[in-house]
Parts: C-alpha cells; structure tokens; sequence
C-alpha cells in the first residue's frame, strides 16, 4: 500500500539511514528549491515564531553558522549554547536536559560526541533532534553533498565517489551508507588499519542490495579512482583524536594530489573534488606549521594544488550545508504540505 503524507513532520534527523531514498532525495531536491528562492530574495518563513537550540560540545564553523543564517531566513530565533555553557552530561543528564529544553525549544540541534547521545536527546526532548556531527554520523552534511553533487552533474544515481582518508570515521561511514542509498558506486580509499567498521559494512549491504550500487573497501589507489566522479577527503585526525603521529604515517601515501585525478581516466568536466572541510591544504594554521615543523608536509589530506584547482568544489559545498540545513528543519518543523514522498509499506 503506498499513502502520500508530510512523513517529515516532526521527525528528528539523526542518522540518513532512519529515512528512505526517496526521502533524502527529497530533502535534496527541497535544497535546492530554498536555494533558488534565496538567490531570488523570495521569503522563506516557514519557521515563523519558532524557537531553535543549537548545542554544540564541539567546534563548528559552517554547521553553526548555517543553523543560525538558515534559523534566521525561516523567521526562528536560534540561541547557541556551547560546551562551557551547558551542564549536560557534567552536571545534568541528557534526559533531564532534553525534557528542559524540550519544553522551551521547538527544535534542537545538537553536536556532540556519541550516536546514542543524540537519539537520547531525540527521546527525551520530544522535539525534533538534528544531528550536527557526533562520532558515528554526519547527516546533514550528507544533503549538502549529495546536493552540491546534483548542482554539478544533474543527476546522482550511477555516478561513482571515491572518499580517501581514514575509512572508519564519520564522513567515510556517511557517504559509504548515504551514498548507496542513493545508487552511488562508493569506494573508500584507506590502508587496512583504518577501513570501515562491519557493523558499517552490514548497512552498506542493506543499502546497495535494494539501491543496486556496488562499493569497494581497498588500498590500492587505481582501483579506488578509476572511472571515479568526485574524489573525497576529510582531515586525518577527527574532532575528539589526538593520534597525528599514526595516522601521518599511515595516510601520507594517500594525500590527494593531481596524480590521483590523472589516474582516474575521467574527462576533466566529470570529475570534482570535495572536502567537508576545515582542511590541511597548506601551513596557514597552527596545526598545519606543527605537522610541517615535525614531518616537513606542507600540506596534508589534500595538496594546495588541487585544492584550488578546476576540480574544487569545497566552497560551494560548504555554501549548501546553510541551504541543506534550512531544508531539514523546514521540512521537520514546518507544517508545510509536502504531498510528492512515497511511502511504501
Ligand atoms: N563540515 C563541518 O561540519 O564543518 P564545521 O566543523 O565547521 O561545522
């Protein structure tokens, strides 16, 4: 039996793989139309009077500031409570924060540490959740790239992506899972030490036996970008770890450069390049001079070359985590009538 609904409706946004394909392709396409409607300074307020927490345990540039530009343009007020301001988990619990907030707050954003953090927040709160980035999962970053994936090729399904870097963190367990979803071919470039954990691979199964798409888990540098799309990297060392010593030395041979976009054998107009960013692309951070002072890299997970070259496509993807965002909350939030997502049941 099929029924047409707004299946979004007061659903928290944890994981992509709590939804349908055709629910995130949904929240793409929906991307895409506020993007349109911001360029056309058309009003957006699906929001109106709401009232958004944005908490965040860890540092954020672009998913804060998209939460409060996209609060902002839905007519929500959106207040900031960082890791020195909350209690939670230090003096309060969760639960007792997310009942507290739950009664004042419409919605919650949260960015933190644990899966099972956020879904207990998702639980008690009884609010909309949106996962921000915890450990495990980084949903909305997952609708930027698949948007910003659509804004460049028209279409998502059948094209391959090759993420490289470090196989097991949140970024590669997003587009390995989000991206079969969407009937990507999905490779993940990494040495054995850092490929993806089973329980990780047990979902890809699921995904690429209904969606059709194949994935490959290798260390071997041509099979993972023959053919390829878009070649993904992410920083070496993830928000929380502090191991730069291991994983210099096991991700060196696989920064990407120019060399692996020759290898790819793909026409120059078929493949990008994108980075989740903030990266290591050159010594202009504190922690870019440190890695250059002690393993003389000028550059890490990307080079500088290719990170301004015709391939880039970082900064219009970070461009569309505000649009993206905006969707999720719009579309969770909003009563808006959202009549086209099948359900099959
Ligand atoms: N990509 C991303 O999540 O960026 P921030 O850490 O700046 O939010």
């Amino acid at each position: 039996m099929s029924k047409f609904t707004n299946v979004f409706q007061g659903r928290s946004f944890l994981a992509c793989k709590d939804f349908t394909p055709d629910e995130i392709n949904y929240l793409i396409d929906f991307s895409l139309h506020l993007k349109d409607l911001k360029e056309r300074n058309i009003p957006h307020h699906y929001l109106e009077g709401k009232n958004i927490a944005l908490l965040f345990e860890k540092t954020s540039t672009r998913t804060r500031s998209s939460f409060v530009v996209a609060a902002h343009d839905l007519g929500a007020n959106a207040e900031f409570m960082g890791k020195n301001d909350l209690q939670l988990g230090k003096k309060e619990s969760i639960e007792d924060t997310g009942k507290v907030l739950g009664s004042m707050f419409d919605g919650i954003e949260y960015r933190g540490f644990a899966q099972k953090n956020v879904e207990e927040l998702a639980k008690y709160s009884g609010v909309p959740v949106w996962n921000g980035l915890t450990d495990e999962w980084h949903p909305t970053q997952m609708i930027a790239d698949f948007m910003t994936i659509k804004e460049k090729f028209g279409h998502i399904k059948g094209l391959t992506l090759t993420f490289v870097g470090d196989g097991r963190n949140n970024m590669a367990n997003s587009l390995l899972v989000t991206g079969l979803m969407l009937g990507v071919n999905v490779r993940i470039l990494a040495p054995k030490e850092l490929h993806p954990a089973q329980e990780i691979l047990d979902i890809a199964d699921k995904f690429a036996k209904e969606s059709g798409a194949k994935y490959i888990i290798t260390d071997d540098i041509d099979e993972a970008v023959k053919g390829t799309n878009v070649i993904y990297t992410d920083v070496w060392v993830s928000m929380g770890e502090n191991d730069w010593e291991e994983r210099v030395k096991l991700l060196k041979p696989y920064q990407v450069n120019m060399d692996m976009f020759k290898k790819s054998g793909t026409p120059d107009d078929q493949i990008i390049f994108m980075h989740c960013l903030p990266a290591f692309h050159n010594t202009n951070t504190k922690y870019g001079k440190e890695i250059h002072e002690k393993y003389g890299l000028s550059c890490m997970e990307v080079t500088d070359e290719v990170f301004n070259s015709k391939y880039a496509w970082q900064f219009t993807e970070a461009e569309n985590r505000m649009h993206s965002i905006k969707a999720i909350m719009a579309a969770t939030l909003g009563n808006l009538y959202i009549p086209t997502v099948k359900i099959n049941k």
